[in-house]
């Protein structure tokens, strides 16, 4: 096609500049133009759900975490009524934040400025000027905005500021049978460990997204000291790793262990994982059917990719969102994912072993983000601009699966990423400009 060409500010913007029909090919501009990320705000994180929180974090009233959705600081807190609220971090006086922690129990969130103060779901309790002046203010009118509508599935708290959205479950579809694979896997549940790792990293938001939807072509290329191309790992992911996006946007990428694989190897484990902990994963295995279906129950490590901004790493235990902050800056937060049922010490031999490959310290993010950072600047280079990039890796193989939901395709197809651009597209031009 090489048909692209740089937006001037002056014409109004056509997807076909940015991605050909079947989104095999995507313009560098979809990751550097500054016009295009203040339109995702607009059309994307100010429409979507957005993942802001695990019910783990909030089990007691006064309960609360401090999240974003895209640029937007909110409150994630449990109410005395056990209601889950999400609130915009912005005092109504003056927009300071009122809640400055990371997590945590309170009573009140008081804001820095003036004082006025807050319960946790952000009602407005005290304006303690007001006291000494008069007429009284309708306290009930200056609480913290709240997220137009808030649900959960699995665990997994998620908040739109679109009151117009289909509920969580419509927005997820089928993709729901993918995060129960994982989810409902475990007798006792998942739940979070800790706050969350924070760092930021100069690449496009999309990017670590497009990565966790599904590229296993890296896996044993770009952390080839860790998967080896020729190791048993890598050798059983190829030969029964497939990708299935069930909505558009979403996607999940995964081994279909067959049907006479051994509980043993359908546990997710390294080599390096003690006795105890492959036994206790080869357990969870044996007693998975109680749980799943059986196609369910032969799904294996599976990364997958909630669009627009959350990803699961069920193989290293992660959960992550890349919030947007310029269209070469992102805040990527990465939490720990365990077993609630686990004995501590398993847990722990969990925890360290997602901190050796994850988070800003472990092995595979720090060539992941190397790898998207130099994917930026790449992306940034305007010599480049009538030069798309090829996503076209299998196209047309995918296909409709007699047990899997949504189209399937072998594990180097790339339709998870045309399809979470065709998602894009839509959501940024409507469907008319398609
Ligand atoms: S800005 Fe918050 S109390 Fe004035
Ligand atoms: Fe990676």
């Amino acid at each position: 096609m090489n048909s692209f060409t740089r937006p001037n500010g002056r014409e109004p913007l056509d997807s076909r500049q940015f991605l050909n029909e079947d989104c095999s090919e995507v313009s560098r501009q979809v990751f550097t133009s500054e016009e295009l990320y203040q339109l995702e705000q607009r059309r994307i994180f100010d429409k979507s759900w957005l993942y802001v929180a695990h019910e783990s974090q909030l089990k007691n009233p006064g309960d609360f975490v401090s999240a974003y959705m895209g640029e937007v600081p909110v409150i994630v807190a449990k109410g005395g009524d056990g209601k889950i609220s999400v609130s915009v971090n912005s005092c109504p006086h003056r927009g300071l934040r009122v809640c400055r922690a990371d997590q945590g129990n309170a009573s009140r969130f008081i804001c820095p400025y003036h004082t006025w103060s807050f319960k946790p779901t952000g009602e407005l309790v005290g304006i303690p000027q007001a006291r000494k002046m008069g007429p009284e203010v309708d306290k009930s009118k200056w609480g913290l905005k709240q997220a137009a509508k808030v649900e959960s599935v699995f665990g997994l708290i998620f908040a739109t500021f679109n009151p117009e959205m289909v509920s969580l479950d419509e927005y997820l579809g089928e993709q729901k049978f993918y995060l129960e694979a994982y989810f409902d896997r475990f007798p006792g549940g998942l739940e979070i460990a800790g706050p969350a790792h924070k760092w930021d990293l100069k690449c496009n938001w999309k990017l670590p997204v497009e990565n966790m939807h599904g590229d296993v072509g890296h896996a044993a290329y770009l952390h080839g000291s860790f998967v080896a191309v020729d190791s048993p790992q890598n050798i059983e992911i190829e030969d029964y790793a497939v990708t299935a996006v069930a909505r558009d946007g979403h996607a999940a990428v995964f081994r279909l262990m067959p049907e006479d694989s051994t509980f043993e190897q359908r546990g997710v484990h390294s080599p390096h994982s003690s006795p105890e902990l492959q036994e206790y994963l080869t357990e969870v295995e044996r007693t998975v059917a109680e749980r799943l279906s059986p196609v369910q129950a032969r799904i294996k490590g599976m990364a997958q990719g909630i669009y627009p901004n959350m990803s699961l790493l069920w193989g290293q235990n992660t959960l992550r969102v890349s919030h947007p902050r310029a269209p070469g800056l992102i805040e990527y937060w990465s939490w720990l994912l365990l077993p609630a049922d686990a004995p501590d010490n398993l847990k722990e031999e969990i925890r360290a072993g997602y901190c050796m490959a994850f988070g800003p310290g472990g092995i595979l993010e720090q060539e992941d983000s190397y790898a998207w950072r130099l994917q930026y600047e790449g992306s940034a280079i305007d010599y480049l601009n009538d030069r798309p990039y090829f996503y076209g890796l299998g196209v047309g193989e995918e296909k409709a699966h007699p047990e899997l939901p949504g189209m399937v395709g072998k594990c180097y197809n790339e339709h998870y990423a045309r399809r979470l651009y065709m998602r894009w597209r839509e959501d940024m031009f409507g469907e008319e400009n398609v």
